[in-house]
């Protein structure tokens, strides 16, 4: 299936993108990505708005950015920004496409690889076929700053296996009390069951920056009094019409109306975002990343 995959890349055109030349420099000299999940209890809370204009900002900022659409169920990202993908992970498994051929360019220079049905075929690939797979997609690593993963929400196999593969997960919370209860159950599975540490939260729709820290609160009270786990504060969105205006332009919100006033709440969490500097180590990288969800199969 792989060979027909390079087959696929080499018949594609006779010599290699500048993305296909960077895939194979990458795996040279790998530098540090960071891959940073995005994600909620509750569906609807904003994850798709903020990985997409968290991504914009971050291109802005020089930093090369990759969006991973993980949600399984609809595809996301291609509607909120009004792109059309013909092609995803899964017709680069069939052989159809090469990687470089599915990753779609979004607006403010963001990369976008529309993953959605192609992850559940990657549990089925052979053990040669999921090690070629893993080298193919860890070489985009190179090209790379951040790899931010939009995920379903819930905790459903595919968003719990995601949030494990990644280094960083932002919990997206909604001052709901369901969104609230939602954020604490995910939390708990993850660091309960799969040891998972590092939680970063972040309040989207709020009123204010006080009705943030609430949201943040109740969230980091409940982890530290019930599973003694502290957990950090990421910032804030605050609740504002543009960003369903944008959703119905099908345009990024920073793109169309940088001057919101969630779009400037995206823009210093994005700056906060690079700020941090986590410790890079063997599961900072990309291809532990994939290695990590295609092997998810054999658990
Ligand atoms: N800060 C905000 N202010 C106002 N409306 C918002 C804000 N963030 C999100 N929304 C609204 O919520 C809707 C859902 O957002 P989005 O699709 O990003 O959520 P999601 O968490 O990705 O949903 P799903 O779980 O279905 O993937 C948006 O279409 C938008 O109308
Ligand atoms: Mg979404």
């Amino acid at each position: 299936m792989l060979r027909r995959m390079k087959k696929a890349s080499e018949e594609q055109s006779g010599s290699k993108t500048p993305l296909q030349e960077s895939a194979s420099a990458a795996r040279m000299a790998q530098r540090p990505i960071r891959v940073i999940a995005i994600t909620s209890g509750k569906g609807g809370v904003g994850k798709t708005n903020i990985a997409t204009n968290l991504a914009w900002h971050l291109s802005q900022m020089n930093k090369k950015t990759l969006i991973l659409d993980a949600d399984m169920g609809l595809a996301n990202i291609d509607v909120i920004l009004g792109l059309a993908p013909k092609y995803n992970l899964s017709h680069v498994l069939s052989g159809e496409k090469a990687l470089a051929d599915v990753i779609l360019e979004g607006p403010g220079g963001m990369q976008i690889l529309p993953a959605s049905s192609g992850i559940q075929e990657m549990a089925e690939l052979s053990k040669g076929e999921k090690l070629a797979l893993i080298d193919e997609l860890g070489g985009l690593g190179g090209e790379f700053d951040f790899l931010l993963i939009d995920t379903a929400a819930g905790i459903a196999g595919n968003v719990i296996y995601f949030n494990v593969a990644a280094r960083e997960i932002v919990v997206v919370v909604s001052p709901e009390p369901t969104s609230i209860t939602d954020a604490y159950a995910l939390i708990k599975i993850l660091y309960s069951s799969y040891g998972e540490k590092r939680f970063m939260l972040l309040a989207n729709r709020v009123r204010n920056s006080s009705e943030a820290r609430e949201v943040f609160e109740k969230v980091s009270n409940a982890t530290s009094h019930f599973l003694n786990l502290t957990i950090e504060y990421l910032g804030y969105v605050l609740d504002d019409t543009r960003v369903t205006e944008a959703v119905r332009q099908q345009k990024a919100l920073a793109e169309i109306y940088p001057d919101s006033r969630a779009n400037k709440c995206l823009q210093s969490i994005a700056r906060k975002l690079c700020r941090i500097q986590p410790e890079f180590c063997e599961s900072g990288s990309l291809k532990f990343f994939w290695k990590s969800i295609v092997d998810k199969g054999r658990g």
